[in-house]
């Protein structure tokens, strides 16, 4: 079914059509849409008189926000841990997974997310390596390459779609080249999830993680972390606390003190989680699931076509994203001779965008129409 942006612009992001301006920067901080913002004024409403809120409605919430966040990734609920965000889901993965002393890799040019709590990890014996990059872009020939002739790799990160270039790693592909050596395979989904379809139980990912804050159009702190089913008992929690034991849920056995970790990935939830913020993701996360990730990808595509026939047809632009579609989901990024100028029309515009790493990035989501992104094209050529 396609994607009726007219209706879902009108019912969800009322302000849009009054707004002088246009809002390409979904990949910085997604816009939440009008049901998320009634959940928000419901639950405030809720927070302020914490006796109308019964423990079961609490529990109810953030099961929903699993088994929401498992359908948009082809998991299943017992896999899903909630996280305040990406990097949470990470630090998991560096702490939680049993890596030998060797090696981790990943590409130059990823988030920092993919680096630092990798690179924390010296005192066990284990390095990061980054793969270059080839014409600017992830060499994904060299990653696998690499996988499959050294004998010291222990794992690899990458994330699903790059924050800067837009560029689409090929999950089946790599993981494939991890599985035949017996290589963990870690991925941060959040420039991606909620906006292309995926299905973990058919891919060799071991841990998959993503903030809610972008695509899924969700409030900051929100976010999860997928474990693949033989790993969730498997996988010591390297944070402890008592959200992570079956005895949370009996507030009448607190001190029985029973060390026992819940079986399915909410062991790895170590707090009172944020129920607000959970309930919000949930309109959020749900008008996502209504409309259709395949719906929403197909629109995604159609709106990069255009960019990529816009930045093609100029001789002073440099695509960065690249041109397939199979290798591209929401971010597009060109790389302009007069960058200062075009991001400078782009502000006179209220063209909402960012510049990372000396190129111009738009990230239109499900509410951006075609006639706008014309409407932006055509300002960047003055
Ligand atoms: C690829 C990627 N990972 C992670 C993050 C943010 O991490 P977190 O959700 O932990 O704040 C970003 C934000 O720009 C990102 O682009």
């Amino acid at each position: 079914m396609s994607l009726d942006v007219a209706a879902l612009r009108a019912r969800e992001y009322p302000w849009m059509d009054a707004h002088a301006g246009v809002y390409l920067n979904a990949a910085s901080t997604g816009p939440m849409p009008q049901r998320a913002v009634d959940a928000a004024a419901e639950w405030s409403a809720l927070r302020a008189q914490p006796h109308r809120i019964a423990l079961s409605h609490m529990f109810e919430t953030v099961a929903t926000s699993r088994r929401q966040f498992a359908a948009l990734v082809g998991a299943d609920a017992s896999e899903i841990a909630l996280m305040p965000n990406t990097t949470y889901g990470l630090n998991l993965a560096a702490r939680a997974l049993p890596l030998r002393p060797g090696v981790i890799l990943t590409f130059d040019g990823e988030f920092p997310s993919c680096v630092y709590p990798f690179q924390a990890l010296g005192a066990r014996g284990i390095t990061l390596e980054f793969i270059p990059r080839r014409d600017g872009l992830p060499d994904e020939d060299a990653l696998v390459t690499a996988i499959a002739q050294r004998a010291d790799v222990v794992a690899v990160v990458v994330s699903w779609v790059q924050f800067a270039t837009g560029f689409v790693a090929d999950l089946a592909r790599i993981g494939a080249a991890c599985r035949a050596r017996g290589v963990f395979f870690i991925v941060d989904g959040i420039q991606g999830c909620g906006v292309r379809p995926i299905d973990l139980h058919a891919l060799p990912v071991d841990l998959f993680a993503s903030g809610a804050q972008k695509w899924q159009l969700s409030p900051w702190g929100t976010g999860f972390v997928y474990v693949r089913r033989d790993l969730v008992t498997a996988l010591e929690p390297h944070d402890v606390g008592w959200a992570c034991m079956k005895s949370s849920t009996d507030y009448t056995r607190l001190t029985d003190y029973a060390f026992d970790f819940f079986d399915d990935a909410r062991r790895f939830e170590v707090v009172t989680l944020a129920y607000h913020d959970f309930a919000v993701a949930n309109a959020s996360t749900a008008l996502l699931l209504e409309a259709g990730v395949p719906a929403i990808a197909a629109h995604l595509e159609t709106l990069g076509d255009r960019v990529v026939a816009w930045a093609q047809s100029r001789d002073d632009v440099r695509l960065v994203t690249p041109a397939s579609r199979e290798r591209r989901a929401g971010v597009f990024a060109f790389a302009p001779r007069d960058a200062d100028g075009m991001a400078a029309r782009l502000r006179a515009a209220g063209v909402a965008h960012v510049v990372r790493e000396g190129a111009i990035r738009l990230s239109p989501h499900c509410y951006n129409t075609t006639e706008e992104m014309d409407r932006v094209l055509a300002v960047l050529d003055g």
